[in-house]
């Protein structure tokens, strides 16, 4: 099938990218010229580990092509996705405005059937102001068109396993014609038995907002409980252990550290509890989520405040800008506030993450007190202390008694309880750690 993806960043390639190998005909579309002219000659403009080679693949096999036109999307297939940014706006809610952007331009162009799918996340009923939109700018009144959606439920840093092994494929439908449709498109999962659920647009747009909240939810519960684990010398991981061994519960996502970030959870999180607001209901237990997510990083700072005491001075080594592993993405992620903090206590700091430097010096340029470096050894040469805030596996695998040589004091402050404390304590650390 012919398949038109609006919006290139990190779920629209990777959705035209895994359709296009699908055995799909793709065409991705893209305004920002730099991204545009990247893709163009087959760079990807993200780290999404496989990404690059499967985009290669294709594009090698004319499946997948970019443009920067909407009308040339419009014409070029009748499934149109929406994968466009659904930033979080001032007062929480999401920013739809690129969503209405681009339901206008489509429906400029608009000249027969168009199935529109919302794969962006978007708060529920947004499918309606889609259709209003449509029906007021379509030239032709005459011309049918479906809104439906599908949500994704890509993890950054694991994007194109997450879309090939699915644990469910949703589509939020409003006629069979668009139910067929998506069945054609997902073929390929729906003979291969993956949960392919089929619901209404309304319920498929909840799906998604109450899936990350629930998630987000898991982690905050785990650091609450981290907290009196701290207080009854309990291990958090051990708990974790025995409560996630219940499947009714599940162990992933019950990692305690210094919470969640990325551009997902704390943005859905607030969106939906907007859209309640907006109902008359209250989503006090989201609000308890997002309120400990928050602490996570003031009590981080406030435990390397005890451990050093005075930080002014100090050289601090910091492993780990990105949210999270495998990723080269730094929005919401914790590292900037503890930067930010010890920057402004006048902290000597050497930065150090495998992919995420180029994107953190936009918002901290090397200069004065920040220092990046290019290895993790490097970066804790006459280290005061050493901070782990993303869990790398070049972290979890590192020469620690390499790195214990090199730093001025062996003090390590592990925001993503990466190591072993007993190991690192007759190591001759001084080793603190979340909830242990
Ligand atoms: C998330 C959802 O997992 C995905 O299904 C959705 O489509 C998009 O949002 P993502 O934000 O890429 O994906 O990352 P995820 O792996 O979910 O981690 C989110 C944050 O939670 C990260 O900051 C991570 O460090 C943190 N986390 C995750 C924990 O603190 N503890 C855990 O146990 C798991």
């Amino acid at each position: 099938m012919k398949v038109t993806i609006i919006g290139s960043g990190y779920v629209g390639l990777v959705t035209a990218v895994c359709f296009a190998d699908l055995g799909h005909e793709v065409i991705c579309i893209e305004k920002d010229d730099n991204k545009l002219n990247k893709l163009k000659n087959g760079i990807v403009p993200i780290y999404e580990p496989g990404l690059d080679d499967l985009l290669d693949k294709n594009r090698k096999e004319n499946r997948i092509k970019f443009s920067n036109s909407i009308e040339e999307g419009v014409n070029f297939s009748n499934i149109i996705y929406l994968c466009v940014g659904t930033p979080q706006g001032e007062d929480g809610k999401a920013d739809l405005s690129q969503v209405e952007e681009a339901s206008r331009q489509i429906a400029l162009y608009m000249k027969d059937y168009k199935l529109i799918v919302e794969k962006s996340t978007v708060p529920v009923n947004t499918h309606q102001w889609v259709k209003k939109t449509i029906k007021r700018y379509i030239k032709n009144k005459e011309i049918e068109f479906d809104v439906a959606s599908n949500p994704e439920f890509l993890r950054e840093g694991s994007a194109l396993y997450d879309f090939m092994n699915p644990d469910r494929i949703v589509i939020g439908v409003e006629s069979k014609k668009a139910e067929n449709l998506l069945k054609e498109l997902y073929k390929y999962f729906i003979d291969k038995n993956y949960k392919f659920l089929i619901t209404t647009p309304a319920a498929a747009e909840l799906i998604k907002h109450a899936s990350n909240s629930f998630l987000a939810m898991k982690i905050s519960y785990i650091n609450m409980i981290a907290e009196l684990c701290e207080k009854v010398g309990a291990d958090i991981n051990e708990v974790a252990d025995g409560i996630g061994s219940d499947k009714r519960i599940g162990r992933a996502f019950l990692n305690a550290g210094i919470g969640y970030g990325g551009s997902c959870f704390p943005k859905d999180v607030k969106a939906f509890i907007k859209i309640a607001e907006e109902h008359g209901i209250d989503f006090g237990l989201l609000k308890e989520t997002e309120k400990i997510n928050k602490q996570r990083r003031l009590k981080f700072i406030e435990k390397i405040e005890e451990v050093l005491w005075i930080s002014k001075d100090k050289n601090i080594a910091i492993w780990g800008l990105a949210f999270k592993p495998n990723t080269d993405d730094i929005r919401e992620a914790p590292s900037i506030d503890v930067v930010k903090e010890l920057y402004r206590l006048k902290a000597n700091l050497f930065l150090y993450d495998p992919k995420a430097m180029e994107n953190f010096k936009l918002l901290f340029p090397e200069k004065d007190n920040i220092h990046y470096k290019d290895d993790p050894y490097s970066a804790v040469e006459e280290a005061d202390a050493l901070l782990i805030l993303t869990e790398w596996d070049e972290f979890i695998n590192i020469n620690l008694e390499k790195i214990k040589a090199k730093m001025r004091l062996p003090i390590i402050i592990d925001g993503r309880n990466i190591y072993d404390k007993k190991k690192l304590l007759e190591l001759g650390f001084e080793y603190y750690c979340i909830g242990r």
